[in-house]
C-alpha cells in the first residue's frame, strides 16, 4: 500500500502524471461532476482490486466503468435502442446504465463482480473526460471514501478519508452535482431504478417511460423491504423527518429552518434540490465535525419533498440514518 499521497494540480503536468499513474496500475482519485471517484485501470484486476483495499470494502461490489465517450463504453456493452436514446439525452452527466457485457469485453471481472453485466458511465467532468481520453482504457471508480463514509465533493475530503492509502488525488474542483450518478438496470425487459442519483427519475421517464424501482442498496445485495444498509455514515446519529428541533440537536435545515437549533446547516435555504445536492455530503461532513465539538448528541434532519434531485438526497440521508453495523458507532470519518 502507498505510504504517501500525491496531490496533483489541475495543470497539464498534473492530468499527465495522473494518467501515467493509472496507466501503471495506480491508484488515483478524480473529480467527477457528482461526486469524486478512486479509480483504478478497470481493464487490470491487480488494480481493481487495490480499490476495495484501499476503501476498506468489506466485498467486492461490482463497480462502475467509466468512459470518455458513448462509443467507447458502447464498445464494451450490448447497448440497445433505449440505452442508446438514453446516452443521447444524459451523457456526459450523471447516468449509469448496466448493460450486458459484450462477449469481447477488457474489463476486468473483479471490476464487475463477476456478473454477466457490466455499470457503464461517461462523466460530463471536463477533467474527468480529458483524463480518461488520456487513458484510452475504461477506469473503474467508486466513490473515493473508506467505506461507508460520506462521499467526497472536494479533493481535500478524499485526502481526509484516503491518506495514505491511494497513490494520488488530482484537483478537480467542487463536484457540482454533489449526489452520485442515478444507476439505471437496463438488462431486463422493463427497466429498474437501482439507485436514485444526479439525473431525476422524471427526466428518465420523460425519456423512455415508467421505471421499475428496485429493491436493493447500493452494495447491490438483496435485502427485505425497509432495509437499508449503513452508509454516508457521520459520526453522529441522524434523525430524520425532523419537525422540532431538541437542545441537544443540530440541525441539517432545508428551506426556513426549524428554530431553536443549537447549530444549523442549510442545505438551501431558498428550497432549491439541486443546490441541496450539492451542498448535502460537504454539509454533513461540517456539521456533523462542529456538532460534535460543540457537544451536540444528534442531528436532526428537516424532510426534503422527493421530486427530482430529493430522491436520491432523501436515499443518501436514509442510509446515513439507518442502523451501523457494531464497532462504528461514534467513529469520526478520518
Ligand atoms: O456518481 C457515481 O456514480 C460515482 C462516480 C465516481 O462516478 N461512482 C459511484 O460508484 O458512486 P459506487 O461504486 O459507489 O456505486 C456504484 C453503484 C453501486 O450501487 C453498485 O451496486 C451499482 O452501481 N452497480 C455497479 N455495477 C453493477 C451491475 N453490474 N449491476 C447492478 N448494479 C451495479
Ligand atoms: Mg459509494
Amino acid at each position: 500500500m502507498p505510504i504517501a499521497t500525491e496531490y496533483l494540480l489541475d495543470t497539464p503536468a498534473g492530468r499527465a502524471r495522473a494518467a501515467a499513474l493509472l496507466g501503471s496500475g495506480r491508484l488515483v482519485a478524480f473529480a467527477t461532476e457528482t461526486v469524486y471517484g478512486l479509480g483504478a485501470d478497470a481493464t487490470d484486476a491487480r488494480a481493481v482490486a487495490g480499490i476495495f483495499a484501499a476503501k476498506g470494502r468489506p466485498r467486492f461490489n461490482p463497480l462502475i466503468a467509466h468512459y470518455p465517450d458513448a462509443a467507447a463504453a458502447f464498445a464494451h456493452v450490448a447497448a440497445d435502442a433505449r440505452a442508446r436514446s438514453l446516452a443521447a439525452a444524459f451523457w456526459p452527466g450523471a447516468l449509469t446504465l448496466v448493460l450486458p457485457r459484450a462477449a469481447a469485453c477488457p474489463v476486468a471481472e473483479i471490476a464487475g463482480a463477476g456478473l454477466p453485466s457490466l455499470a457503464v458511465r461517461v462523466p460530463s467532468h471536463d477533467g474527468a473526460r480529458a483524463l480518461l481520453r488520456a487513458i484510452g482504457r475504461p477506469v473503474a471508480a467508486p466513490s473515493a471514501n473508506p467505506s461507508g463514509r460520506v462521499s467526497p465533493t472536494t479533493a481535500a475530503h478524499v485526502l481526509e478519508g484516503l491518506y495514505g492509502r491511494i497513490d494520488a488525488v488530482l484537483e478537480g474542483g467542487a463536484c457540482p452535482v454533489g449526489v452520485e450518478s442515478t444507476v439505471l438496470d437496463l438488462t431486463g425487459a422493463a427497466p429498474r431504478l437501482l439507485r436514485p442519483g444526479g439525473i431525476p427519475r422524471e427526466a428518465i421517464e420523460a425519456a423512455i417511460g415508467p421505471l421499475a424501482i428496485a429493491n436493493t442498496s447500493d452494495d447491490n445485495a438483496p435485502r427485505a423491504p425497509g432495509m437499508l444498509s449503513s452508509h454516508y455514515a457521520p459520526s453522529l446519529p441522524l434523525r430524520l423527518d425532523a419537525r422540532a428541533v431538541g437542545s441537544d440537536e443540530a440541525l441539517l435545515a432545508f428551506g426556513p429552518p426549524l428554530p431553536g437549533a443549537r447549530m444549523v446547516f442549510n442545505l438551501s435555504p431558498e428550497g432549491d434540490l439541486t443546490e441541496a445536492a450539492a451542498r448535502l455530503f460537504a454539509g454533513l461532513r461540517s456539521l456533523d465535525r462542529a456538532a460534535l465539538q460543540a457537544g451536540c448528541t444528534a442531528i436532526a434532519a428537516m424532510a426534503v419533498p422527493g421530486r427530482g434531485l430529493g430522491l436520491a438526497i432523501n436515499d443518501r440521508l436514509a442510509r446515513a440514518a439507518a442502523p451501523r453495523p457494531a464497532g462504528t458507532e461514534g467513529t469520526h470519518p478520518s
